[in-house]
């Protein structure tokens, strides 16, 4: 596969074209990002160890059965993936209260959540990703209410999965948010799963393992990554 132009450079990933339609490029960044893009460092190995990560997880989720546009790590910091068109509608499970949930609810943070929470929000960084719901997705044509009906059970599939996953390696996945496309009219999971966009918390001592550690200046980014990595036994 021959990579050609740059497609697309969002705030982490960007995406190249191939010599093939049907396959993109993924490309990891060190840029790291918050707070809709305001926050922006760059963090030595993060591309790296997010591409890696990735392969990982989508590797593990395929095998269970859930369809995702993850093809083959290329290189250290490069994954080919299929080509889909985005829905521009990311997808929160919370399976233990945090972030903008404790922002919204004024509930506590680290309150368990059972059954846990399943919330939609619009991808659209210049309004903040808007909390919305199925009668948007709908009326605004997002997507056809078949495919949001997909994309929560697979959501829900990626709960069981990764929260025994996690949970195995002495981790708690506190939420996480999952993004989909279409390809060949088929709904299949895109994006990345790394600990950028999700909460993992050490499930003795709750130290926070994930992207928390950025936006809240604590330190020792990359360094709780690589120990997430090393914990469920990614190679890096
Ligand atoms: O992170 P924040 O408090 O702003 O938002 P949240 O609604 O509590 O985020 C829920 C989960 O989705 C967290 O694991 C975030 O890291 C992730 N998320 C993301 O990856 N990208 C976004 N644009 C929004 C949330």
């Amino acid at each position: 596969m021959e990579k050609r132009q740059e497609l697309y450079a969002g705030k982490a990933k960007s995406v190249y074209t191939t010599d093939n339609d049907d396959y993109v490029i993924l490309s990891f960044r060190d840029d790291t990002s918050a707070f809709d893009g305001e926050k922006i460092e760059q963090l030595s190995r993060k591309g790296e160890v997010n591409n890696k990560f990735n392969a990982f997880i989508m590797e593990y989720l395929s095998n269970a059965g859930i369809p995702t546009h993850f093809e083959k790590l290329l290189n250290a910091n490069e994954s080919l993936v299929k080509n889909m068109q985005m829905i521009p509608v990311e997808c929160v499970v919370r399976n233990v209260a945090s972030g903008s949930l404790c922002r919204r609810l004024g509930v506590d943070d680290g309150l368990e959540l059972n059954p846990p929470v399943f919330e939609f929000f619009l991808k659209n960084d210049a309004l903040h990703d808007p909390m919305i719901n199925e009668f948007h997705i709908e009326t605004f044509g997002w997507a056809k209410s078949e495919d949001v009906s997909t994309m929560k059970q697979l959501t829900f599939n990626v709960n069981e999965l990764l929260s025994k996953l996690f949970a195995d390696a002495g981790m708690i996945l506190v939420d996480y948010k999952l993004e989909f496309g279409l390809f060949k009219g088929d709904v299949v999971l895109g994006d990345e799963f790394s600990p950028d966009g999700c909460r993992l918390w050490d499930a003795e001592t709750r130290k926070k393992l994930d992207k928390d550690r950025f936006r809240q200046g604590l330190g020792g980014v990359i360094e709780a990554y690589e120990e997430v990595a090393r914990r469920i036994g990614v190679p890096l």
